[in-house]
């Protein structure tokens, strides 16, 4: 039967100001998902490399198995599929890792049938992958992975994403500690209901972030890339926090923030040399808390999920 192999990128979800409404996709690390058509019907993870064991193989749990039964379901397919995972992505790291998966195996599952569905139209399946992941369908790891550059979610209801287009030269940086965060832990700790000022200011923010993409103009990103609604909260989850966020400033990044749900902390920069220089600077923190960590230095990812041939 026919196999095709996809790959879906990490993710930067909320960008300090922009929660669950803001994501863009990075180079690297990515997950790759080979998926084959069956004539059996149902979905079988027949293996998964690379998660030490600890993702589930039934496919109703597991969120590359989920996306492609809800795509199955969707379009009335008269095949099964059996998928292989090649898990890149560390789980719980804040770096999208359910949402790589299920992007990639959605992209994998729609090119064997001819790609009858668009990139768009694949979303709700990844997000409802989400939703059995961490309770919450949220789009702001999904939607850049699919669709790859800096995505904005406009509505939830009904689903509206668009792409914003964003300044040839900037860079990301990721440091992922050598720690785990459930998404569902570190959303169960904010609060339901924010104070006016606090909104306000967060929209401002969310609003500059925009415009600054958009001209671009770096000050008004700097200005932008900050969070008074989960940042302060989450923050105590993460060794170190403020003091490396002051070093990644200090090290030249624009702005710094933690990066999805965490543990991994973002900075972005305007060249390749600030942003590797805001890592090192980064990582050191870290290693004066006895935390191992990875850095990651990417340019903004405009392809996302891809078919590798
Ligand atoms: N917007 C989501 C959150 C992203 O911050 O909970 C999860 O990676």
């Amino acid at each position: 039967m026919k196999s095709i192999k996809a790959s879906a990128p990490a993710t930067v979800a909320n960008v300090s100001c922009g929660f669950d409404i803001f994501g863009f996709a990075v180079e690297a690390p990515a997950d790759e998902v080979m998926v084959t058509l069956t004539d059996r019907p149902g979905v079988k993870i027949v293996k998964i490399i690379g998660d030490d064991g600890r993702l589930p193989l039934e496919a109703e749990k597991n969120t590359s198995g989920v996306a492609v039964l809800e795509y199955l379901k969707a379009i009335n397919s008269q095949w099964g599929a059996e998928i292989t995972l090649y898990k890149n992505l560390p789980l719980g790291s804040g770096m999208g890792s359910s949402a790589a998966s299920s992007a990639a195996a959605l992209v994998a599952i729609n090119e064997l049938h001819g790609n009858p569905l668009t990139r768009e139209q694949l979303l709700p399946f990844a997000m409802e992958s989400e939703r059995i992941a961490c309770g919450s369908a949220h789009a702001d790891n999904v939607a850049p992975s699919l669709l790859g550059g800096f995505v904005l979610i406009r509505g939830y209801a009904p689903l509206d994403v668009t792409n914003i287009p964003t300044p040839a030269e900037l860079y990301c940086t990721l440091v992922h500690p050598h720690l785990e965060l459930k998404t569902e832990d570190s959303r169960r700790v904010l609060k339901p209901s924010i104070p006016m000022k606090d909104a306000i200011t967060q929209w401002g923010n969310i609003a500059g972030m925009v415009v600054g993409l958009m001209k671009p103009d770096y000050g008004l990103i700097q200005r932008s890339l900050h969070d008074v609604v989960a940042e302060p909260i989450r923050s105590v989850l993460i060794p170190g926090f403020h003091k490396i966020k002051d070093e990644a400033i200090l090290a030249g990044a624009l702005g710094c923030g933690i990066s999805g749900s965490g543990p991994t902390i973002f900075a972005l920069s305007t060249t390749r040399d600030i942003a590797a220089h805001v890592g090192q600077a980064m990582q050191k923190q870290f290693d004066t808390l006895q935390l191992k960590s990875d850095v990651f230095v990417s340019k903004i990812n405009l392809e996302g999920a891809k078919v590798l041939r």
